[in-house]
């Protein structure tokens, strides 16, 4: 019921806010799954729902997004972008450069679809941990997340952020009433898979980091079905530029390190590290290890909690 009356309260106030052609990049996350669906509702057809392909995602996750705003009703551009982010992000290794890089070139896109269409909003899913965390008076910067801290100042558009005051689980309620099929799917951070590979992003690296995270996904994911553990609030892998002798049959090889983080959270502002069986962990290890030969030889488990550690490594 209070679901239902934050639901018309958002659509009302975009609807007075909105009064001319928008436009929102849809992930396929729930934040900005929730703002598209509220902003649809609000405005129609003047909304434009972009999907930019990053070459950051995670495994099939964008035909998965596409199927969803089918079902959904609608209408999503797809935008494959990932030469244009590659190119940019070539040499970058610091993790706050990296953000600010694709903050930028999302908007850059954004910019050459609002020339097709328009737009003169643009809608934003950010959340309130988003703006907290990237520094708002006289808080420190922990990260500049890439919808806030990474926009480039001369962004043309009129910022719209209906989900400005909510938490996370303020959103997966919305998200249930709303009927949006992702609503008990995981975090995923905007700049995507770049905060999840440290060092440089080559295209090689990032599908380690990809396979990684399908592997501590699914392996999870049916551990927690069948019994053996809680699913955790977020579950990934991370690729470090971290290289150590191993050996593979007889070769000697050098090759990077995955961590795996596991965290139980309510809303990502603090977190434990999940208590996750040897068992469990020790068949994701060696699943990586057999599908990353040569790249990955070594597997790690983190176990910081949220602080002193983020839950992101980047
Ligand atoms: P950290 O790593 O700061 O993450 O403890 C807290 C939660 O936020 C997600 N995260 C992001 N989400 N844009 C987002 O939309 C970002 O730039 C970003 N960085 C981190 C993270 O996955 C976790 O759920």
């Amino acid at each position: 019921m209070q679901t239902q009356f934050l639901v018309d309260e958002a659509v009302e106030a975009l609807q007075s806010q909105i009064d001319d052609t928008a436009i929102i990049a849809c992930s396929g996350g729930i934040d900005s799954t929730v703002a598209a669906v509220l902003a649809h509702r609000a405005v129609g057809s003047m909304l434009h729902c972009v999907y930019v392909d990053t070459g950051l995602m995670r495994l099939n996750e964008s035909d998965e997004v596409s199927e969803m705003f089918a079902d959904l009703g609608i209408e999503l551009k797809i935008v494959d972008a990932s030469e244009r982010f590659f190119s940019h992000l070539s040499g970058v290794t610091d993790p706050e450069e990296k953000r600010k890089v694709i903050g930028e070139q999302f908007i850059r896109v954004f910019e050459e679809e609002q020339d097709g269409c328009g737009a003169k909003f643009l809608v934003q899913g950010t959340i309130a941990p988003d703006w907290i965390e990237s520094g708002g008076g006289e808080r420190d910067v922990i990260k500049s997340h890439h919808n806030v801290g990474g926009l480039p100042e001369d962004v043309d558009l009129e910022i719209v952020e209906p989900l400005r005051e909510f938490y996370k689980d303020e959103v997966r309620a919305i998200a249930r009433e709303l009927n949006i099929p992702s609503s008990e799917r995981q975090p995923f951070p905007g700049p995507g898979l770049a905060v999840r590979v440290l060092g440089e992003l080559t295209p090689d690296r990032v599908e380690s980091c990809r396979q990684a995270c399908h592997i501590v996904e699914t392996h999870l994911e049916e551990a927690a079905e069948r019994g053996e553990c809680d699913l955790p609030w977020q579950y990934f892998a991370a690729l470090l530029p971290v290289r150590s002798v191993g050996v593979h049959g007889d070769v000697r090889v050098h090759g990077e390190t995955v961590v795996v983080r596991a965290v139980t959270s309510l809303d990502g502002m603090s977190a434990r590290y999940s208590e996750i069986p040897h068992e469990i962990l020790a068949k994701i290890s060696t699943k990586i290890t057999n599908s990353l030969k040569g790249q990955v030889n070594r597997v790690v488990y983190d176990i910081t909690h949220k602080p002193p550690g983020t839950i992101e490594w980047e």
